[in-house]
C-alpha cells in the first residue's frame, strides 16, 4: 500500500527514486540540504515527467500531474524521515558525508523502529554506513541502482553483518512493487556484485589491449554487438544452458577448456601507463570530452528504447 517515502538528495539519482515511488503514488519527500537544489529537482522532474508522457514512456497509471503531485519539497530533514516507510539516501558519495547523515537520522526522535535505511552507494560496504549508528544500525541496508534507474530496473540490496533479515525482504517487496528487480546479496563484499562483474570484464578488455590482441573499438564492439546483445535478455548461466544441451552437457563439454583459457590471463592490470593512455586517448578521439553530455543522451534514449522493447516481449 502506498505511503511516505524520504528521499535525501535531489540529484540525477535523487530525482530518479521520486519519479519511480511517485508513478505508485508513493508520497514522495525529497529533501537536499541545498534549499534551491530541490526547487531546481522540481522543475527537472515535472518537465521530465511530461516529456515520459508524452513519449509514451511514463511509468505506472497515473498521469504526469497526477504523479507530479505525489512529489513534495522539503527543507528539513526530520519532515522527510518522519511517518516514512522507506528511506532513500542519494548524497554525494563521501564515505564520511554518509554516516554523518545516518548518524543524524539514528538520532532523530521520529525515526521510527520500522523504517528502512537505505543507502543507494555505488562502493561503500554497509557496515561502514553504519559503523556510528546506535538505535537503527539494524535498519541500514544498500539499494544500489544502475543508471537510469527509472529505465534500468536492477537494484543491489546489500546488507551489513547487523541488518535484520526482514529489512531484506521489506526491501525486496518494496522495490519490486515499483517495478524495479531487485538481487539480494547474502553478505556484503568489496564492489558489490555489479562492480565485481564489470572489472573482470574491464581486466580482461585491458589485458587483450595491451597484449596487442585486439583494438579498443573492437573491444567495445565483441560487448555491444555480440554478448551484449544476449545479455540484455539473459545472464550468462542460461546463455550457457542453450548454448548446449543444458548446463550439465555444457560443464561437460567446456569446463576444461574455460579453465585452461581462464589461466592464460593473466594477473590483474593496473590500468596505468601506456595502455591506459592509448585506450583513453582513443575514446577522447571518438568521443570528446565536450560531447560526453550529448552521448549521455543518445545512451539514455537507446535504453529506454530497449526498456520499451523488453516490456513489450514480457
Ligand atoms: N549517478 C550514477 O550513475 C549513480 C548510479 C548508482 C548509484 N549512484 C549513487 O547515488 C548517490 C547519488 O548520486 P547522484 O549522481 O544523484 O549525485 P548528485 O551529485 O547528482 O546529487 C547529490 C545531491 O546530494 C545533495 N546533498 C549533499 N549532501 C547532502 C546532505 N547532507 N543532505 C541532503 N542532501 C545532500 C547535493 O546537494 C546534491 O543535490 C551516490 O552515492 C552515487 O554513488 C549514482
Amino acid at each position: 500500500m502506498p505511503g511516505k517515502i524520504g528521499i535525501i538528495g535531489s540529484g540525477l539519482i535523487g530525482r530518479n527514486w521520486s519519479m519511480i515511488f511517485a508513478s505508485q503514488a508513493y508520497d514522495v519527500y525529497l529533501y537536499d540540504v541545498v534549499p534551491d537544489a530541490v526547487d531546481k529537482a522540481l522543475v527537472l522532474l515535472k518537465n521530465q515527467l511530461e516529456t515520459f508522457q508524452n513519449s509514451g514512456t511514463l511509468r505506472g497509471t497515473l498521469n504526469a500531474a497526477e504523479q507530479f503531485a505525489h512529489i513534495h519539497k522539503t527543507t528539513n530533514l526530520k519532515e522527510a524521515v518522519n511517518g516514512a516507510v522507506h528511506i532513500q539516501e542519494c548524497v554525494f558519495e563521501n564515505l564520511e558525508l554518509k554516516q554523518k547523515l545516518f548518524f543524524e537520522i539514528d538520532g532523530l526522535e521520529c525515526t521510527s523502529k520500522e523504517v528502512v535505511l537505505c543507502s543507494s552507494t555505488s562502493c561503500f560496504l554497509p557496515s561502514l554506513i553504519a559503523e556510528k549508528m546506535v538505535k537503527h544500525r539494524t535498519q541500514l541496508i544498500v539499494g544500489h541502482p544502475i543508471n537510469p534507474p527509472y529505465f534500468v530496473p536492477l537494484v543491489e540490496i546489500v546488507p551489513s553483518p547487523w541488518t535484520e533479515p526482514a529489512v531484506l525482504d521489506r526491501t525486496r517487496q518494496l522495490l519490486t512493487s515499483v517495478g524495479q528487480k531487485p538481487v539480494v546479496l547474502k553478505r556484503e563484499i568489496e564492489g558489490f556484485i555489479v562492480n565485481r562483474i564489470q572489472y573482470a570484464i574491464l581486466n580482461e578488455c585491458y589485458r587483450l589491449i595491451e597484449g596487442g590482441i585486439i583494438s579498443v573499438t573492437d573491444a567495445d564492439t565483441v560487448m555491444s554487438e555480440g554478448l551484449g546483445m544476449r545479455y540484455a535478455f539473459m545472464g550468462p548461466w542460461q546463455t550457457a544452458h542453450l548454448n548446449a544441451a543444458g548446463m550439465a552437457e555444457y560443464f561437460e563439454k567446456y569446463s576444461k577448456g574455460i579453465y585452461d583459457v581462464s589461466t592464460t590471463m593473466g594477473p590483474t592490470p593496473k590500468m596505468e601507463g601506456p595502455t591506459a593512455k592509448l585506450i583513453a586517448d582513443e575514446l577522447t578521439k571518438k568521443i570528446p570530452i565536450d560531447k560526453l553530455e550529448e552521448r549521455r543522451k543518445w545512451r539514455d534514449q537507446r535504453l529506454i528504447a530497449l526498456s520499451q522493447l523488453k516490456k513489450k516481449m514480457e
